[in-house]
């Protein structure tokens, strides 16, 4: 049976075959490291990495190159934002929609830190109001986050809308772009973000172990490094250099995982980002479609439209999610999540928490109609069957 992975949210799969060449180039044919070596492979590396920068400062709308720093997944990149900037008693505003890995940060931050949090409820189809944000806004607010797009239902957020709250009262905005960077075609930073998190293994196609951070110039001096050491650079002095990237990147990067980074970007550059998200809106729009069919299947979150990315939330009355989970897999080869997708809150307000969640199909760059209508029927007869 042919393996039908609808499990993108979680990470891109199958990437373009130039990802693949690049990490097994980098690993066989250069073996140096970044920023350390004054030989061909290092050199070759080093502006391997400084493509790489540029292609994510263009994905992510960053004016500098040197504002972008490799995290390895989109949690470090989050809580590197979360705990170089908040302490002693700080307060954030944040959502009901938001991951563990931002969730858990401001846990601990308030544990260790008195850091408070304010996080705000989603309406019925999953959308934060951005009024929500100004009303929540104290003088200890030092932080807004939110995730552009949910990992359940794939609601679109309204960025702009918030920034221009944020904006009113200085306070920076973190977003949370892992759902939508690589699938959507507005940039965060160019909907008012001053501070971004997202993986480079997801919309971006880049291997696991790969996160993308991006700080405005300003906020630089207010953002504690988490991890100090070897940059290769001002090795004489026994302090963490302050410039970028090179305060935020100690220690040897991912190199294999960043050229292949650099080859999924440069494919996406090739399709056009309004492609992508274009094809994925179709096959969303299927999917959302062939679903409403069946009896007893509730789909959470946003109707078709441009509104939402290619990540489905569903329940299948009579059937446990992880039951539906495995049986697609076992029976179909469809690949799916069941769960709370690290993002429990959000659950609250759908009503899935009780049940432990929903069973999330999300979408990618190469799934296709076929993909769509094979996993749509295997739903349906899985229900015939079950209910
Ligand atoms: C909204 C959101 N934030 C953060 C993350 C964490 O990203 P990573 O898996 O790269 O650590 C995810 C991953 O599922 C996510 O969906």
């Amino acid at each position: 049976m042919r393996r039908v992975y609808l499990d993108n949210a979680a990470t891109s799969w199958p990437k373009p075959p130039q990802v693949y060449q690049a990490v097994e180039y980098a690993m066989r044919q250069l073996g140096a490291p970044a920023g350390r070596g004054n030989y061909a492979e290092a050199a070759e590396v080093d502006g391997a990495i400084r493509e790489t920068r540029r292609l994510v400062a263009n994905l992510l709308g960053a004016g500098d190159a040197r504002q972008v720093i490799f995290a390895a997944n989109g949690t470090d990149a989050l809580n590197l934002i979360l705990q170089g900037l908040l302490g002693n008693s700080d307060h954030v505003v944040a959502t009901d929609l938001e991951h563990n890995s931002v969730l858990r940060p401001l846990r601990y931050l308030h544990d260790r830190h008195s850091v408070a949090s304010t996080l705000l409820p989603v309406g019925a189809q999953g959308v934060v109001d951005p009024d929500d944000f100004r009303k929540a806004v104290c003088s200890r607010t030092r932080l807004f986050v939110v995730s552009h797009a949910s990992n359940v239902t794939g609601a679109i957020q309204p960025v702009s809308e918030i920034a221009a709250i944020a904006k009113d009262h200085g306070i920076p905005l973190l977003v949370d772009a892992a759902q939508t960077v690589g699938h959507w075609d507005q940039s965060p930073v160019s909907l008012g973000a001053s501070l971004v998190a997202a993986s480079g293994h997801k919309g971006a196609l880049g291997p696991l172990g790969t996160g993308l951070v991006y700080i405005a110039s300003e906020l630089v001096e207010k953002i504690a490094p988490r991890r100090l050491g070897g940059t290769g650079t001002e090795s004489e002095s026994d302090q963490q250099p302050e410039q970028l990237p090179e305060k935020y990147e100690s220690g040897n990067l991912n190199v294999p995982g960043i050229l292949g980074l650099r080859a999924g970007l440069e494919w996406i550059a090739e399709q056009g980002l309004e492609t992508l998200r274009r094809h994925e809106q179709d096959l969303t729009t299927s999917l959302l479609d062939a679903f409403s069919s069946i009896p007893g299947l509730r789909c959470y979150g946003p109707p078709a439209g441009r509104n939402r990315v290619g990540v489905i939330s569903i329940a299948l009355e009579g059937v446990e999610n992880h039951e539906l989970a495995a049986i697609l897999e076992s029976s179909y080869r469809i690949q799916v999540r069941a769960g709370l997708h690290c993002a429990p809150r959000i659950h609250r307000s759908l009503g899935t928490f009780a049940a432990g969640g929903t069973v999330r199909f999300s979408i990618g760059p190469f799934t296709t109609r076929d993909d769509i209508i094979l996993a749509a029927d295997a739903v349906r007869k899985i229900g015939e069957t079950l209910r």
